[in-house]
């Protein structure tokens, strides 16, 4: 079982997954590249190499609707792998990394979840974690045959969806009778074997960081320098204390794309070609949902022109960029955690195999150690 234990401030470091072709990148080229994603065999040797190299998770993205037809016909994220069931599988590749799954409450409802979590965290032993979203694509809402719901109220109803979770988990009686979501009173669920499963959300809203200070244990901040990151931090820690959670209660993640070789100027080199591969009709596809369903986006890319917007959300969506050698990519990994307060990474590589994701990882990670910001769970032990 993965403990909880926030106290301390050494990074956590997960894999942002491929669990479709081309999780970040959207080039056919650059995807025929790499391994098949749909190749289950791949997917449990590339989690099995992301244990043996020490990496405290994996996270398990996941989406409803094509983005459009270009992202389709680009193979972008279309399909994909369901989160909880590809968690399911490589729960059974692994034994002991954690494994988070990312769950839409817009469009699951919270009897299923209570289950659908709780038996995944009995399967891994413990190891389970929920990535909170509520679907910031209108596409999602309309292929589901719903209303469009406003995106406040996304999260107002994500919060009664996580009260109604909790009250199936603790196993009380009586039934739920939330603002959004009424459990009748016959409805149980497998309990989970971790008392309370690590919840996970990436708000970038008012509404998303009030929801995350109230909710998650980790929170996936994005920023394009340190005092908006620190800022949201600041936000998130005040609503908490607020309602009397300890001030270590949150850890502030950020995502990252990740390029390793032996110079930097070879690193750079590989980034450059990947950004001159970007299908850019697909990418405007993409952009287009993502500043339309996200501030943090809109505000992000809109100062952008085009080209620009297109080849960065193309080739690593909202992620910061770790492109160089071992010694300049850890220099960047130090900063996040000094100067943005970063406690942990999901890292998406864009050239991956389990190979390049163990190579890339083990020439990092000794030099992470000895800068003091992380030790290996082989030593410490898996925790949150
Ligand atoms: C690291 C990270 C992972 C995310 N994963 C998903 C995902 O798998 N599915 C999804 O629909 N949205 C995902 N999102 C989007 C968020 O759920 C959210 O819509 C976005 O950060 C905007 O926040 P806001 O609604 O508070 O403005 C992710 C965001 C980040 C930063």
């Amino acid at each position: 079982m993965i403990m909880r234990r926030s106290e301390d401030s050494l990074l956590r470091l997960g894999i942002f997954y491929p669990s479709s072709t081309g999780i970040h990148v959207i080039s056919p080229e650059v995807s025929a590249g790499n391994p098949n994603p749909f190749d289950p065999q791949v997917q449990c040797r590339l989690a099995a190499a992301c244990e043996e190299a020490g990496l405290d998770y994996i996270f398990l993205a996941d989406r409803w609707a094509p983005f459009g037809e270009r992202c389709t016909a680009a193979g972008f994220q279309d399909p994909f792998w369901y989160a909880p069931l590809l968690s399911a599988a490589l729960a059974s590749a692994t034994r002991r990394i954690g494994l988070v799954s990312t769950v839409h409450t817009t469009y699951h409802r919270p009897e299923q979840v209570a289950n659908l979590g709780a038996m995944l965290d009995q399967l891994s032993g413990g190891r389970w974690g929920m990535n909170i979203v509520t679907g910031f694509s209108p596409n999602e809402a309309a292929m589901f045959g719903m209303a469009n719901i406003g995106h406040d109220d996304r999260y107002a109803m994500a919060e009664d969806f996580i009260e109604a979770l909790k009250y199936l988990w603790t196993g009380k009686s009586g039934g739920f009778d939330g603002r959004f979501y009424k459990v009748d009173a016959r409805a149980t669920s497998l309990p989970p074997l971790q008392r309370d499963p690590l919840m996970i959300n990436a708000g970038a809203s008012a509404a998303g960081l009030d929801f995350a200070a109230k909710q998650a244990d980790w929170i996936f901040l994005t920023g394009t320098n340190a005092a908006e990151v620190t800022g949201k931090m600041s936000k998130v820690n005040a609503i908490a204390r607020d309602i009397g959670r300890p001030e270590t209660a949150i850890r502030a993640m950020m995502h990252a794309n990740l390029i390793v070789r032996d110079s930097d100027d070879e690193a750079q080199a590989l980034g450059a070609s990947i950004r001159e591969k970007v299908d850019l009709d697909a990418a405007r596809e993409f952009a287009a949902e993502l500043m339309g369903g996200m501030d943090t986006f809109r505000r992000m890319l809109g100062a952008q022109s085009e080209r620009d917007r297109l080849i960065r959300v193309g080739s690593r969506g909202g992620g910061q960029l770790l492109h160089g050698s071992p010694r300049t990519v850890v220099a960047d990994i130090v900063r996040l955690h000094r100067e943005y307060g970063c406690r942990g990474l999901a890292f998406s590589f864009p050239i991956w195999s389990p190979k390049e994701v163990r190579r890339s990882l083990l020439s990092i990670m000794p030099l992470l150690a000895e800068a003091g910001i992380w030790i290996s769970p082989h030593e410490r032990g898996w925790s949150w």
